[in-house]
């Protein structure tokens, strides 16, 4: 399916310019899956997948690590309902697995204040991991990535907010297989 016109399914006024196509998206993962395989050879790292903007990056970038690697999944929230960050970060759903000792792979969809980032980084950091590295699809140009100590980058893109391949807007568009620049209201 290379056609990426809105479907009739997702055809909405709101949907902006396609920003990465399934195409593109696709073929950064498997770098990225490919880096990690030799970064990580020899051990089994544990995906931290962030939900729910995370979902479809972390299942695609574990198809492309050629390791075992174990999968568990965190849930914050701080954006509610809105898309501009309520500035305060909530943990909804914790891990259940033990990350001491572990090599962790905290695996975002986008990195833009840093402020979640921020949060989980101290959250997981005080449960004694071997390493914590972090891995997101997309970060915005005023990112302070090697503040945040982001390992791994898949695009970086400028401030529009974007939507599909698990990232919403209010809870919409996370279906979609390529990102979209999303179009407010009063646009
Ligand atoms: P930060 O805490 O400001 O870095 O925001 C990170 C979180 O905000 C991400 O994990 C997303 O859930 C959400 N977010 C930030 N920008 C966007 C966007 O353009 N589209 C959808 N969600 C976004």
């Amino acid at each position: 399916m290379t056609d990426e016109s809105p479907s009739r399914l997702t055809s909405d006024d709101h949907l902006g310019r396609v920003l990465l196509s399934e195409e593109q998206l696709a073929q950064r993962i498997i770098e990225i899956g490919e880096q990690v395989t030799e970064d990580y050879a020899g051990r089994r790292p544990l995906l931290v997948c962030v939900l729910r903007g995370a979902y479809a990056f972390c299942t695609e970038l574990a198809f492309s690590i050629d390791l075992p690697v174990e999968i568990d999944f965190i849930a914050v929230s701080s954006y509610g309902s809105s898309t501009r960050t309520s500035g305060v970060v909530r943990l909804v759903k914790d891990l259940d697995v033990d990350l001491s000792g572990r090599d962790v792979i905290l695996v975002e969809d986008i990195v833009d204040t840093g402020l979640t980032l921020r949060y989980l980084r101290r959250s997981l950091e005080a449960r004694g991991p071997a390493s914590l590295e972090v891995c997101t699809l997309l970060a915005r140009e005023s990112a302070d990535l090697e503040g945040l100590g982001v390992r791994y980058v898949g695009f970086t893109i400028p401030g529009d907010f974007v939507v599909g391949f698990g990232l919403d807007a209010a809870e919409r568009y996370r279906n979609l297989r390529y990102l979209a620049v999303y179009e407010p209201e009063d646009h």
